[in-house]
């Protein structure tokens, strides 16, 4: 499929931290809007063995994005679960639940490091990495042998994209 890869202002490096911030918060109240936790979490739970607890490494996670939503989803399904949360550009501040901790060194979804063993999840965010990139996410979990569960939540849609406008030009 033919894409024009443009870049988001939240990528660069000498982008404010305060703006990065502000762009993932509301993304994650956003998320407060619609039922995508409900359906993420449906989509994990086939992945997850119900017998055990689980651990989620979840990649590129911005102010947390879903996170607390889907752990309360798995848990009213029966799972046992936790998350640990990591980014290139780590906000530990925006941690809200007993469930989520935040890894507070950055960590290059492209090179996770092997000591963060669990399932790997990745929200909204496998559309800003270029081909090769994207390749190497892909890449380093089949190499750890972790699984990983990759979302985007774009709508696709023309007010979907005007709605991006300012933080996200992709
Ligand atoms: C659009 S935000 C998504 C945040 C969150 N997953 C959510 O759904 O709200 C993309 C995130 O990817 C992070 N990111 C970009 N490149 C990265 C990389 N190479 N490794 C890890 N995180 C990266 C950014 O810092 C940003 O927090």
């Amino acid at each position: 499929m033919r894409r024009v890869h443009l870049f988001e202002f939240g990528d660069l490096r000498w982008f404010p931290k305060g703006l990065r911030d502000a762009e993932t918060a509301y993304l994650a109240a956003a998320y407060r809007l619609f039922p995508l936790a409900e359906r993420w979490a449906e989509r994990i739970s086939t992945v997850l063995d119900a017998t055990e607890s689980t651990e989620i490494i979840d990649l590129c996670s911005g102010s947390g994005g879903a996170m607390p939503q889907i752990i309360a989803e798995l848990e009213a399904r029966g799972y046992e679960v936790r998350a640990r949360l990591t980014d290139l550009y780590p906000n530990p501040q925006s941690a809200s639940d007993p469930h989520i901790i935040w890894i507070a060194d950055p960590v290059d979804a492209t090179r996770v490091p092997p000591e963060l063993k669990g399932l790997r999840t990745m929200f909204s965010a496998f559309h800003h990495f270029r081909p090769d990139a994207a390749a190497a996410i892909l890449k380093d979990a089949f190499d750890h042998r972790r699984a990983i569960c990759i979302f985007e939540s774009g709508p696709g849609t023309l007010l979907g994209i005007l709605s991006m406008v300012g933080f996200d030009c992709s």
